[in-house]
């Protein structure tokens, strides 16, 4: 039986972050352990959203055309899905031919049964949120997302949203699983309780858009465009209805309210299922790209690894509820479940085997205790990924690990070893099984939402079967072969201390500067592009500027200054410099300590906040950015010069 999930198609106007990440990585996630579960095939739609107001002007500031933005963007949330591991099928833009016919296919559709008709629209629209506010005055705030609403005038095809209310409503009654969590189910009951207004479906103002199949410059309103996508990518393909639409809850009006609605007008089947997730919260906030408090995941993904990312976010945010981000959250989880849980509880088994058994899995059906505990562990585990509560999943099976533990304490095969009696060897094979085979087990389970991981781990277990083909059937006590050869151990997770956060913070900077140079929203500051004739410089006058490396000795805030750190840098000289300069806000000083900086060491001294400042650290400036200190790939003395 087949299984199709979606993704939302995310906006290009914005690089992913981890709020987008994250509807990514539970539907990879979900697309794995349905695969587990024996649906055949699974299927799963991302995909990009490319037409509307917002794009058409970020197009514009970029000094590019909208379809050569969009394909860079769309290239762009490619490749960060790739470096996150995540195993889509279909990516669906917007801006395909292939979608736009189905846009004006359903459009007809709708038509020829009676539900689209041309009126006149006067109103307040969000360009942010990309939708009509219906209880403010045009100019007002918008109640969403508080940007100022515009006016818009426009005679338009009219969607006739109003006559679904009755049909909406007994789809919430026939089927409440249609809308999950429950609790959001309720929230649109009480919405569409209310009435609906219908819905303007095409746009006059605007030319990035799919052109309507009427007469006059229609393109269809950004909504009715996106929505249809999850349909496009899999037109031909016999996967329609969609098993799950997998979205954000500040979206779930559309999925809930609106696509039932274009589907019943078009006579076309519903979708099973719209899970709508929490947010993702960064100091406080929701992570968005308006808001600037948004932490990327591509440098956390090359210092902790992608699979530690999911971890993290899936075991410490119940899904459908909000939670918050932060570094120091997720290197405490790694180092206490991961380097100290299941990377531990793996290298410890295999080294033993290693040890007292030259490597092979000994004979021994296990303990039953353990057996015992590993089939409730499955059983409640399952019932949790089944209901998409997988921090509650993840809970049990590191409850799990925990027995796991307590059980090699207890048995301690250290001792057994030195013991030749049978009874302590078979005590031995016991123990040792036990342990693999749960294991085994943990890796099965773990695999859909860390697969490199568990894949990593399978394999030192000397398993032959490649992990994506197990199935729940796998999962029964004792499948593990007695007398399998295991691989070669190495560690999965090593520990990690505080200069993890450093080195992500650091390149986090980079990662913004860089996707601001993409996105055409950095220019560099200051400096024009080219320096004119007159002002050009000998190399007489560049020798002047003396230019050292240096390595920061000691590193603190100048009270009173958010912005200013003050530091001892070491040149070579005796003694080393009192440097002061404008970073602390991209810099903390904790990051600063022992690292290689660039200064110019033969500037006046300058006071700043009464301590005096014996030189200038050179860092990249960006505009709107933070400065990005200059470094070297290679290892530099310290006072090596400049030239
Ligand atoms: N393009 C529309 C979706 C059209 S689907 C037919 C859109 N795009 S978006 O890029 O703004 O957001 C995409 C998804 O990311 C939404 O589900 C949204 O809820 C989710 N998130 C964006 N920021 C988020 C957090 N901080 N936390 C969790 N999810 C968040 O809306």
């Amino acid at each position: 039986m087949k299984y199709y999930l979606t993704t939302p198609i995310y906006y290009v106007n914005a690089a992913p972050h981890l709020g987008t990440a994250y509807s990514t990585f539970a539907a990879d996630l979900i697309k794995r352990f349905k695969k587990m579960e024996g649906f055949d095939p699974v299927v799963f739609t991302t995909g990009s959203d490319e037409h509307s107001l917002k794009v058409e002007r970020a197009a514009q500031a970029a000094g590019t055309n909208p379809l050569a933005y969009t394909t860079k963007m769309a290239a762009e949330f490619i490749s960060q899905w790739a470096k996150l591991g995540i195993d889509y099928d279909h990516f669906i833009r917007t801006s395909d031919p292939k979608h736009h016919e189905t846009v004006r296919w359903l459009f007809e559709r709708c038509e020829k049964n009676g539900y689209i008709y041309k009126g006149s629209y006067t109103g307040a629209y969000c360009v942010n949120d990309e939708a009509y506010v219906n209880d403010v005055n045009p100019g007002d705030a918008c109640p969403t997302c508080g940007r100022p609403t515009e006016t818009v005038t426009e005679e338009n095809y009219f969607f006739k949203l109003s006559a679904f209310q009755k049909p909406l409503l007994e789809l919430y009654e026939k089927h409440p699983e249609f809308v999950k969590p429950d609790h959001r189910r309720n929230e649109m009951i009480a919405f569409v309780q209310q009435g609906l207004n219908d819905l303007s479906i095409t746009r006059t103002n605007i030319q990035w858009g799919i052109p309507a199949p009427v007469e006059g410059h229609h393109v269809f309103y950004v909504w009715f465009d996106a929505l249809i996508s999850y349909m496009s990518a899999v037109k031909n393909d016999d996967l329609w209805p969609a098993d799950l639409h997998l979205i954000g809850k500040d979206i779930l009006r559309f999925h809930a309210v609106y696509w039932p609605a274009f589907l019943m007008a078009a006579d076309l089947p519903l979708p099973k299922q719209v899970f709508a997730h929490g947010w993702i919260l960064h100091e406080e906030n929701k992570m968005s790209k308006s808001r600037g408090n948004v932490v990327r995941p591509g440098p956390i993904v090359d210092v902790v690894g992608a699979d530690a990312l999911r971890y993290f976010l899936l075991r410490e945010i119940t899904f459908g509820q909000d939670g918050s981000f932060s570094y120091d959250a997720l290197i405490q989880r790694y180092n206490a479940d991961l380097a100290n849980g299941l990377g531990n509880l793996a290298s410890r088994t295999l080294t033993m085997i290693q040890q007292y058994r030259n490597g092979a899995i000994p004979y021994s059906p296990g303990s039953p205790e353990i057996a015992e505990a590993a089939r409730r562990t499955t059983e409640i585990t399952m019932d949790a990924f089944c209901d998409f509560n997988f921090s509650r999943g993840l809970e049990t099976l590191w409850s799990f690990i925990s027995v796991i533990d307590k059980f090699i304490v207890e048995r301690a095969p250290w001792k057994l070893g030195k013991d030749n009696s049978e009874f302590a060897q078979n005590m031995l094979n016991e123990t040792l099984y036990s342990a693999a085979e749960a294991l085994r087990i943990l890796c099965a389970w773990t695999y859909p939402v860390m697969p490199n991981s568990a894949r990593n781990i399978w394999i030192q277990l000397g398993m032959k079967a490649p992990i994506e083909s197990v199935t729940f059937a796998d999962l029964h006590w004792g499948k593990l072969p007695a007398g399998q050869k295991i691989g070669s151990v190495a560690a999965v997770f090593p520990r990690l201390d505080a200069s993890a956060i450093a080195k992500m913070e650091v390149l986090e900077v980079q990662e913004k500067a860089r996707q601001a140079e993409l996105f055409g929203t950095a220019k560099a500051a200051a400096i024009p592009a080219a320096t004119p004739e007159a002002a050009k410089i000998g190399i007489d006058d560049f020798v002047k500027v003396d230019l050292r490396v240096g390595r920061v000795v000691s590193a603190e805030r100048v009270k009173g200054a958010d912005k200013l750190l003050h530091m001892k840098v070491d040149i070579g000289e005796e003694q080393p410099r009192t440097i002061v300069a404008g970073i602390a806000e991209s810099y903390p000083p904790e990051q600063m300590l022992g690292r290689k900086v660039v200064i110019v060491a033969n500037l006046q001294p300058r006071k700043l906040r009464g301590i005096e400042s014996n030189g200038m650290i050179v860092a990249a400036s960006v505009e709107g950015g933070k400065p990005v200190l200059a470094g070297f790939l290679e290892d530099v003395p310290v006072g090596a010069r400049l030239k």
